[in-house]
């Protein structure tokens, strides 16, 4: 089988280096894979090409590229599947810098990993013998620690694209595996310290669940539901005093009482309605919607139907009793 790539090429060494695009059309077997067309362009056409690659399995997560505007595995995506309009594109995550051709420099991927410190780190004194831990309490993590660090998830965030400093759904996800593993904790089995810290800026509450990240990935991790899971955990262990926690209640609040949102007062609930100065910093965008005619009402009335929403409410909240 003939597949034309379209591939983004950059090469740091020329002078003024510039991105740019170039196609090459290779032969590879009809059930080849993305990885192996990139492969025969460096054999065939061009020596200096640059890719990174181990496994050929899905394992290593070293040959992560975005196909057609999205991150994935290239040794995971058959190459027939992923031609769109006779053509394979091909060009390096998002994310991170360029280094050459299809390499990115992961320094930042490892360094936001290395912030949320993962490794156990049980209390009290250590155990004679082994941990323990139920088989349940690791199945519940065993797609979390599918994760083989390939980073797509971070390429496709798109609150990285913004915000550098955000820790991301990689590093958030990882977290995750630590703070809902029975072993880890500070206190009661609960790893407060680390809930606490994570609930910072630039940490659990800074994601805008896109679902980029669980598209993206490839070991099927889902980065984002674990990142509302940790969400879940941090106000169950008490740390409520945060615009994102109260963001949640007071959404839920609202949806759940009246059946929609009242739009007028989740603000201020969310920073807190105390909290003058950040009131203040709303100021310009209450002032455009009145003038725009956008402000919501400033009575907020119940839906007539607003009982079957919260009859889902309730489902939601007691899923046991459900079952
Ligand atoms: Fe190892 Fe693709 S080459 S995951």
């Amino acid at each position: 089988m003939d597949v034309t790539i379209r591939v983004k090429r950059f090469d740091p060494e020329v002078a003024d280096p510039q991105s740019y695009w170039q196609e090459f059309t290779v032969s590879i077997e009809d059930n080849g894979t993305v990885l192996d067309a990139l492969i025969k362009i460096r054999e065939d056409n061009d020596g200096a090409f640059s890719l990174r690659c181990s496994c050929r399995s899905s394992i290593c997560g070293s040959c992560a590229v975005r196909i057609n505007g999205h991150a994935g595995l290239a040794c995971k995506t058959q190459a027939a599947t992923a031609i769109k309009d006779g053509v394979i594109t091909v060009e390096p995550m998002g994310n991170m810098p360029v280094i050459k051709d299809l390499v990115v420099n992961f320094d930042s991927f490892w360094d936001k990993i290395m912030e949320v410190e993962p490794y156990l780190k049980p209390e009290g004194p250590e155990p004679e013998a082994e941990y323990i831990a139920s088989n349940e309490s690791m199945l519940h993590l065993s797609d979390v620690t599918s994760c083989i660090m390939c980073g797509s998830c971070v390429s496709d965030c798109t609150v990285l694209e913004v915000d550098p400093s955000f820790l991301g759904p990689a590093a958030l996800a990882k977290a995750y595996r630590f703070t809902a593993d029975p072993r880890d904790g500070n206190e009661k089995g609960v790893s407060k310290d680390r809930l606490e810290e994570l609930t910072k800026p630039s940490g659990m509450w800074d994601c805008t669940r896109c679902m980029e990240c669980v598209q993206a990935c490839p070991k099927g991790v889902a980065p984002m539901d674990r990142i509302m899971a940790l969400r879940d955990q941090a106000m169950e262990a008490g740390f409520t005093n945060t615009n994102g926690a109260r963001h949640t209640e007071a959404f839920s609040d609202s949806v759940g009482h009246s059946g929609w949102l009242d739009e007028l007062r989740l603000v201020p609930k969310s920073v807190g309605m105390t909290n003058v100065t950040a009131l203040l910093g709303y100021a310009p965008i209450a002032i455009q919607a009145l003038t725009h005619g956008k402000m919501p009402p400033i009575i907020h009335k119940k839906l007539p139907d607003a009982k079957n929403v919260k009859k889902i409410f309730d489902k939601v909240e007691k899923p046991m009793e459900r079952d």
